[in-house]
């Protein structure tokens, strides 16, 4: 005996849209696994970590002062760096504002190229803010340049 009132889903097609849908997220699913699996595509969090720790070891590595004594290019350029980047905490003629006279006789951390390099490149604890990562070894040290025409002999 036939029962009729028996539900005929499986006649029914799945909407296209929802076939779609399915397999495109197994596709996207499988395509992402083989991406981020070490064993297949060579992937790894850290060689994308590693490299960015080279780049920040190179910029740490260039400590050492460039001797631009008495140059008088490099001079005039370290007096515009200093007018846009050091002048609003120590003024526009290194007098000294929120940040100290640069023009002292004696400087708290040192006035040798050396430590002037240091107290630019490195910061100091009471509010000099480091200044490598924002002009570099090049500039900082043409600042260097600059300031050591303003110190009192
Ligand atoms: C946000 C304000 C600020 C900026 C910008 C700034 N400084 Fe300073 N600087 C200070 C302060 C504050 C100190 C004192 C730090 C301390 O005593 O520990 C200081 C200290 C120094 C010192 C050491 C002074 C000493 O007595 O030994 C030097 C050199 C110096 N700054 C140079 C610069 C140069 C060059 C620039 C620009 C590249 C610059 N500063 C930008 C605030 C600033």
């Amino acid at each position: 005996m036939h029962d009729t009132e028996e539900p005929q889903e499986s006649h029914n097609n799945i909407p296209k849209g929802w076939l779609l849908f399915f397999f495109g997220g197994i596709i996207f699913l499988i395509g992402y696994i083989v991406a981020f699996t070490p064993a297949i595509s060579g992937w790894s969090f850290y060689h994308g970590f590693e490299k960015e720790m080279a780049a920040a070891q190179r910029t740490e590595n260039k400590v050492t002062v460039t001797h631009y004594s008495g140059d008088k290019v490099a001079i005039k350029e370290g007096k515009e760096i200093f007018a846009t980047t050091c002048a609003p905490c120590h003024n526009a003629d290194a007098s000294g504002g929120i940040g100290p006279s640069l023009t002292a006789a004696t400087l708290k951390y040192g006035s040798t190229q050396k430590d002037l390099y240091e107290s630019i490149t490195k910061g100091r604890p009471n509010g000099m803010p480091s200044f490598l990562p924002q002009i570099g070894a090049e500039k900082s040290s043409k600042v260097v340049a600059f300031l050591e025409t303003l110190r009192k002999k």
